[in-house]
């Protein structure tokens, strides 16, 4: 997989020129959702480099990340005389880099594509990495392929216009970063005030956030080893996210967040992960995420997700990532349905 170059902007204007120069394209494209041509677009439109572009713009949200909507991106590439040597720039947060990268992969075999991604969880997570896709038969990300975007760009001034969930849900990976790479980081990150946030402080955590991403995929860019570290957290998160989702549905980044505790919890009991750095972790959760509510009539249906998620379930046991340690990534391990419910009661006695 060719390497992306990643770029935290000091200088938007002109890095998003270099990034231009740097590809030879006949035409450009520049897709957006509703959301990001009315709130970030403005921020992009004086830009010279940018004049002459043909705009593409799609619904919002995980509901738009569909085969229709790639149609639509599809048909309109094709009809306004895209080429192979055709770029594409996705203006948006994960649905549209997911989306606008996965149109860029299969559209006449593959065309480059330069992301600049406008939320947090893009920033730190969808948008760097390569993998693209969209949902399909009520699965999340069914259909995709690894296709890595050329440039992304990283100005955490689109970070001004994102409301405080969407925040916190961007900065659960982070934590989740913190927590797999070194003590050092995760310290910063659980000691930074999420209430009176410093941008400046922040752009330089995303900047150590998005390094220890690109580290990861750089050494298992398919993931069949290392990556895995990448799903702390979402094994359980994951069932969470599918749970509330019959009630109530939260913010990916939430459930990654109380999925993480489970999964430190887990750590702590099979792995040695030490208590002090679990209670710690909880601590920033428990004060910035809540909880999310659920009674021990719940626990079959939570296990039956994890089971559901085909990739961690095999021989009646649940696959995980933990940890021995901070930044001690064990990938591969297994919990039965005794230890995830012994989970699930450590999460319902403690948050
Ligand atoms: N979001 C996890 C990964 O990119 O592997």
């Amino acid at each position: 997989m060719s390497k992306q170059e990643v770029i935290i902007c000091q200088h938007f204007e002109e890095d998003l020129r270099t990034a231009l120069a740097r590809q030879t394209y006949d035409k450009l494209f520049i897709l957006t959702d509703e959301h990001t041509q009315a709130l970030c677009w403005p921020l992009l439109q004086d830009q010279e480099c940018l004049k002459g572009a043909t705009h593409l713009c799609i619904g919002p949200g995980d509901i738009h990340k569909n085969l229709e909507t790639l149609a639509y991106v599809w048909h309109r590439l094709s009809n306004e005389g895209a080429t192979r040597r055709s770029l594409l720039l996705n203006l948006g947060g994960g649905m549209v880099t997911d989306l606008g990268g996965f149109a860029a992969a299969t559209f006449k075999r593959g065309i480059p594509y330069i992301n600049v991604p406008t939320t947090l969880l893009s920033m730190v997570d969808a948008a760097v990495g390569g993998k693209t896709g969209i949902n399909f038969n009520e699965l999340k990300n069914e259909i995709g392929a690894f296709h890595p975007a050329a440039t992304v760009l990283i100005d955490c001034q689109f970070l001004r216009t994102l409301d405080h969930e969407n925040l916190l849900s961007g900065y659960a990976e982070m934590l989740k970063h913190g927590l797999i790479s070194d003590t050092e980081h995760w310290s910063e990150l659980v000691n930074f005030d999420m209430q009176h946030i410093d941008y400046d402080q922040l752009q330089r955590l995303v900047g150590k956030s998005v390094q220890v991403k690109e580290r990861i995929v750089e050494q298992d860019p398919f993931e069949h080893g290392i990556r895995k570290a990448l799903n702390l957290g979402h094994t359980v998160g994951h069932a969470f996210e599918s749970f509330a989702l019959q009630q109530h549905p939260v913010l990916h980044g939430y459930a990654v967040a109380w999925g993480m505790v489970c999964e430190l919890y887990l750590s702590a009991l099979r792995t040695g992960f030490p208590k002090d750095k679990l209670h710690q972790t909880l601590h920033f959760i428990q004060e910035n995420y809540g909880r999310l509510s659920f009674t021990c009539e719940d626990y079959e249906t939570l296990f039956n997700f994890m089971k559901h998620d085909k990739k961690n379930f095999s021989a009646g046991c649940v696959n995980f990532t933990l940890l021995g340690g901070i930044g001690d990534i064990r990938i591969n391990q297994t919990a039965t349905q005794e230890e995830i419910y012994e989970l699930l009661d450590f999460y319902r006695e403690t948050l």
